[in-house]
This record gives structure tokens, sequence and C-alpha cells, in this order.
């Protein structure tokens, strides 16, 4: 059985993070190529909980949230030799336990979108974004 706990995004191993990217294909949708940038990914989240099985990393989640109101689930990633047994869905869970009193809101990736609902979560019909400035 996995373990999922809560982690200083700072203290995990960049590389190993961008292995697990690759392997559950969020890599696809994140940018894994500038190392720079994805290492500022892992250290500003302030809620980074993993989940590992006999010591590997097999899921992430990485949010950012005020501890109260809410908490703004920016990526799960499950390796896809362990998707579908639980492990996101123990994520989520960990992620929420975290900061009980706060709603978490995500935008989904497109091959998410039939499990969000799934796990509970109700679509939000006014999800704004703005572009980046660079
Ligand atoms: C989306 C993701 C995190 C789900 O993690 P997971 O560990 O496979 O999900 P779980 O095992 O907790 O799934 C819980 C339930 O949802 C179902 N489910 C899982 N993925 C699903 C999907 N893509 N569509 C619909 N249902 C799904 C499972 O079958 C399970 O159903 P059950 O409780 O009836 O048995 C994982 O598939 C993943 O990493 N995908 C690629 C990266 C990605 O798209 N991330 C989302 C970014 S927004």
């Amino acid at each position: 059985m996995w373990t999922c706990e809560q982690v200083v995004g700072a203290s995990l191993d960049v590389a190993e993070v961008l292995d697990l990217y690759r392997a559950s294909t969020l890599a696809e949708r994140r940018p894994v190529g500038d190392t720079e940038r994805f290492t500022k990914m892992l250290a500003g989240a302030n809620l980074v909980v993993t989940a590992r099985l006999d010591g590997r990393l097999i899921g992430i989640a990485r949010s950012v949230t005020d501890g109260s109101y809410v908490t703004y689930l920016s990526d799960i990633a499950v390796d896809v030799a362990f998707q579908r047994r639980g492990v996101g869905r123990d994520l989520i869970r960990a992620t929420q336990e975290a900061a009980p009193r706060a709603k978490v809101v995500l935008l989904s990736a497109p091959a998410a979108v039939d499990y969000y609902p799934h796990i509970g979560f109700k679509r939000h019909e006014s999800a704004w974004t703005l572009d980046a400035l660079g």
C-alpha cells in the first residue's frame, strides 16, 4: 500500500518529480523542459502531497492554499502504472485534510474532465483565466 504525506516542495528531488510528470503524461502540458521554472513551481507551491510505494514516487498533488478559505490545486499526477487504484483520490483527500475548511478549486486537463465529477467535484460555470504576461 502507498503512503501519502505532506512535504515541502523545495525539498523534493526535481529530477524525480520530472520523471513522475513524464510517467503520468502531465508533462505534455507542463513546462518540464525549463528546469528553472519547474523548480520554482515545486518550491512555490505551499501545499504539496506525495504518494510513495516502497519509497518510489508514484503520485503528487501540488497546490497553493491560504489554509483557510481556498486551495488551488495546480497539478495532480499519478504514474500511469499506478493509475485507477485510488492514489489520486488519496492525494486529493490528503490535500483537503491539510486545510479542511478550504474549498478545492482546479482547472481540469482534457484527459481528466470525467475524473473530477466521478470523485465528487462540482463543475463551476464561471471559471476565468488570464494569460501569463510572459
Ligand atoms: C487524473 C489522475 C490524477 C487520476 O488519478 P488516479 O490515481 O488514476 O485516480 P483514482 O484511482 O483515484 O480514481 C478514482 C476513481 O476515478 C476513476 N477515474 C480515474 N481516472 C479517470 C478518468 N480520467 N476519467 C474518469 N474516471 C477516472 C477511477 O476509475 C476510480 O473510479 P472508482 O472509484 O469508481 O473505482 C491520473 O489519471 C493522472 O495522473 N492523469 C494524467 C495527468 C492529468 O491529467 N492530471 C490532471 C491534471 S488537471
